[in-house]
């Protein structure tokens, strides 16, 4: 899960290959390279390791290069050193590759009887010594590119250049996203739109199996026959947006501040004064959601949380049945559709893989429509899905995910709420609850100088276990990822009542148990559950409205605003996210990039 850029131009084009790179950091920032050639056509490559600001001083003996292709790691075969990092080179052949070759192990014993050395662990390497193979019988790129995918197993996104092909980029894409951007006297590719945005709007979304030659001036598709194929040249809505802290240390903080005013922002695009606005899924999807029986939600991590949320509301309020299922299982499990059921995909990048293809392969289902929802205008899954919805929370930087869930959640609670019209007439008070979203949220800030004292107790800890009931359990979940991804401390989140049936064996003294408590019908077992815990003499870490006594110095009890139930996953999810987030700072993480971890995951 990588990614690529490229710029096919006559002009220097080292920073521009720097720059875009490090809008596709999102991707991936074990490591970095970049392979350029000159007039003269002479490739020059550099490489680093760590996040992509390390190429930065060996840029220089990049000044004189006009057409490059550059390349972020988050490294799937091979550590993450330098001889793992792209570009591969085969003598005057340079790659880039996003993906996974799944046969590589046999490719490379393959090249090795060709008497092909290797000089990586990757996976990769295979592309540029096939391609170099088939090139020195063919004297043809198109004819080699075409030629090495055949064997290729896998998913790929390539990026190749050939010393004896001045200027000129050559391109290739399976399972992978790679888009071609068309500039005025210099073309793109790209694993997404954001690198070319400053130079053009305008570009060509790259098929499977299809290949791509682009130079300054030109850019050809063609296919595996090498048939040109014209394709239409899409314009992008989107603009180049530069994300800046705004004076906040870390991007993560900077997004769990921005809940606020996009939670408002969202109800003043959708919420009416009694009733959501009429077709907001689109048009005409008020009729189509009228006439759902069953909805399969897919999704994975942050995302997937957000759906178990909505499988709680939608079954609770509607007859409607919904299973959540995380993508990477949807795609190789046996799918029953029903008649009318909804697929709903969520993603906050629309490029996660694992979601795509499960989109894919629910677009040969018999569903009765697709709707994605994404907060990434253009990317992948918007693409393919028939209905979109796009949360517009602006871009997300921190690997850890916080203002797109509470985005999320918001959405699938509006989505809650327009499928239960048929079931009763609920719609006015489920509004009046949203509108207390904004009322509340300021309260939640507020929680943050005593998070962040109470972040001291986690600091030293190895394991954790977080707790929830109902909708608070996806909270559960979510909260514990967010405290592994980025303090690194083991968190294991459970129904309040599974914990008899296992957990508590690991509760001693030493072990901090997190609770999410909202005051509601089920809080009298929750409490219960609890006290399985104190009387093991764990530490207890209760967020909750619910007034009960602290009986010692080893419950703390962080008190939670009153909420109607129904907005309370979106409200206690936020100081959960400071919690992990202070914890994280106390620990001198990486907090926006935390270790092994990438923004988008576009491997399978
Ligand atoms: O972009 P997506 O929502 O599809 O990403 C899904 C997960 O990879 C993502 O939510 C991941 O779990 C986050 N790092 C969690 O903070």
């Amino acid at each position: 899960m990588c990614g690529i850029f490229g710029i096919a131009s006559t002009k220097s084009t080292r920073n521009k290959l720097y720059q875009g790179l490090m809008k596709l950091e999102y991707r991936g920032y074990d490591s970095s390279g970049i392979s350029g050639s000159d007039i003269s056509s002479k490739l020059t490559t550099i490489k680093a390791t760590g996040p992509i600001k390390n190429l930065r001083t060996k840029l220089t003996s990049l000044t004189r290069i006009t057409t490059g292709i550059a390349h972020t790691r988050w490294a799937t075969h091979g550590e993450a050193i330098l001889k793992n990092t792209h570009p591969h080179l085969s003598e005057n052949i340079s790659i880039v590759h996003n993906g996974i070759i799944e046969n590589y192990i046999e490719l490379k014993s393959l090249l090795k009887k060709k008497r092909y050395s290797f000089k990586s662990d990757t996976d990769s390497e295979v592309i540029s010594h096939l391609i170099h193979m088939n090139y020195k019988k063919t004297k043809n790129m198109e004819s080699s590119i075409i030629s090495t995918t055949k064997i290729l197993k896998g998913s790929y996104a390539i990026g190749c250049m050939n010393t004896n092909y001045p200027n000129t980029i050559f391109a290739a894409c399976k399972g992978s996203p790679l888009i071609i951007g068309k500039g005025v006297n210099e073309n793109f590719i790209a694993s997404d739109i954001t690198p070319i945005l400053s130079d053009t709007k305008h570009y060509i979304p790259l098929d499977d199996n299809e290949f791509a030659k682009i130079t300054p001036s030109k850019v050809s598709i063609f296919n595996a026959n090498k048939k040109i194929i014209i394709k239409k040249v899409k314009t992008s809505k989107m603009n180049s947006e530069q994300s800046s802290l705004s004076g906040h240390k870390h991007f993560m903080h900077k997004e769990i501040y921005e809940q606020k005013p996009i939670l408002k922002e969202m109800t003043s695009r959708y919420v009416g004064t009694n009733k959501i606005l009429p077709n907001i899924f689109g048009p005409g999807t008020d009729k189509i959601l009228e006439n759902i029986d069953h909805i399969h939600f897919v999704a994975c991590g942050t995302s997937y949380h957000a759906s178990l949320v909505a499988k709680d509301w939608i079954e609770e309020y509607t007859t409607i049945t919904c299973t959540a299922e995380v993508a990477s299982e949807y795609k190789y499990k046996k799918i029953n559709v029903l008649p009318k059921t909804l697929f709903v995909s969520i993603s906050q990048s629309g490029e996660t893989a694992d979601t795509i293809s499960s989109l894919k392969k629910a677009l040969k289902l018999k569903y009765s429509n697709t709707l994605a929802i994404c907060n990434v205008a253009e990317s992948t899954l918007t693409r393919l899905s028939k209905l979109v919805f796009l949360m517009n929370a602006g871009p997300e930087i921190s690997v850890a995910s916080t203002k797109a869930f509470t985005s999320q959640l918001f959405t699938l609670l509006l989505l809650t709420i327009v499928i239960s019209r048929k079931f009763g007439n609920i719609e006015n008070r489920m509004v009046k609850d949203i509108y207390k979203i904004s009322e509340i949220i300021d309260s939640l800030y507020k929680l943050e100088t005593d998070i962040k004292k109470i972040s001291t107790k986690f600091k030293n800890k190895e394991h954790t276990i977080f707790l929830g009931k109902g909708t608070s359990y996806p909270i559960a979940l979510e909260a514990a990822l967010k405290l592994k991804e980025i303090s690194y401390i083991h968190a294991s989140a459970y129904h309040s009542g599974e914990l008899k049936h296992g957990p508590l064996a690991l509760v001693d003294k030493k072990m901090p148990v997190v609770c999410f408590l909202p005051d509601n019908h089920l809080a009298r077992l929750v409490l219960s559950n609890l006290a399985e815990v104190e009387a093991r003499q764990g530490q207890t870490f209760i967020f909750t409205n619910k007034k009960i006594p602290k009986k010692n110095n080893k419950v703390e009890i962080i008190k939670m605003p009153d909420c109607p139930d129904l907005i309370a996953p979106i409200l206690y999810i936020i100081p959960a996210q400071l919690l992990s987030y202070h914890v994280a700072l106390r620990k001198k993480t990486d907090v926006d990039k935390p270790r092994n971890l990438a923004k988008s995951v576009t491997v399978e």
